[in-house]
């Protein structure tokens, strides 16, 4: 395990998931989680050429699929992690979506009318444009474009975390992928963050990639942006440092 400390309060490990996790209990306000899960047929498309692990035990995935942790694991991590009220906001597909929200709802619970405890709360996402402002169609599969992806939102426990900010997003995709699989735009999470979280509380990004949560907090609080962010791949650290240097300069300049 490796760990890059990128100014005070702001690091990124090399390293597995789980084990960064379990470093932290009852400490996180929020986590922000873009999984590496094994949809039958996802590894060798869309750029991913990075370790996928099977959603649960009883998955038999295939492809270049890493059978030492599961997607359901990472949750449960992630439960003990968070602190009560916390928020787990997850990036999906139409594949993971149905199983994540079912698991969500079975082991954290589901939030009820009256709001009391915690779980499940809501199916957000993002739709991706293009620069004319339709959505960006770039990905059509056989059965229907979706033009972007949904994002799960969940609390552990009741939560006085609360914000008027749309779980629904809208990003124009100009994006550049930093050489890196499943790049995801900065402009939903900075929304998310703005609405759940304050300047100086912990934010962890499991399976981090280019981290694009962890960008927005740093965009939003500069040095009072709070994250630790973990990836398995030294290759996601070194396209998050890319990502990094053009999409905060100033605070990247002042951590060299
Ligand atoms: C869907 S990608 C995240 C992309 C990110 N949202 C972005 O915008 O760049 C999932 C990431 O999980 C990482 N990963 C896979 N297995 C892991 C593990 N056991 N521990 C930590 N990271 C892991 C992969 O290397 C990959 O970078």
């Amino acid at each position: 395990m490796m760990r890059h400390e990128l100014g005070e309060g702001r690091s990124y490990i090399v390293g597995d998931a789980i084990e960064v996790l379990q470093e932290y209990r009852d400490e996180a306000a929020a986590i922000f989680l873009d999984d590496a899960w094994a949809r039958p047929n996802r590894y060798g498309h869309f750029g991913i050429d990075y370790d996928t692990h099977p959603f649960n035990e009883e998955q038999d995935a295939e492809g270049y699929v890493d059978t030492s942790i599961t997607t359901c694991e990472i949750i449960d991590e992630s439960h003990d992690a968070l602190s009560e009220g916390g928020w787990l906001i997850a990036d999906a597909d139409d594949w993971l979506l149905p199983r994540l929200a079912r698991y969500l709802q079975d082991e954290w619970g589901d939030v009820a009318e009256s709001y009391e405890g915690g779980g499940y709360r809501k199916v957000g996402g993002v739709t991706i444009t293009k620069a004319d402002g339709t959505p960006d169609r770039s990905t059509a599969g056989m059965y229907l474009s979706t033009g972007g992806y949904p994002v799960v939102f969940a609390h552990k426990g009741d939560s006085d975390r609360q914000t008027s900010e749309s779980a629904r997003q809208i990003a124009s995709n100009g994006l550049d992928d930093y050489g890196w699989g499943s790049v995801k735009p900065i402009s939903p999470y900075k929304s998310w963050v703005k609405g759940l979280i304050d300047p100086g509380e912990l934010i962890l990004v499991p399976c981090a990639g280019t981290a694009p949560a962890a960008l927005a907090a740093e965009q939003l609080f500069g040095d009072e942006a709070h994250y630790v962010c973990v990836d398995n791949d030294e290759r996601a650290f070194e396209a998050f440092q890319r990502r990094r240097k053009e999409e905060v300069p100033d605070t990247h300049q002042k951590s060299l």
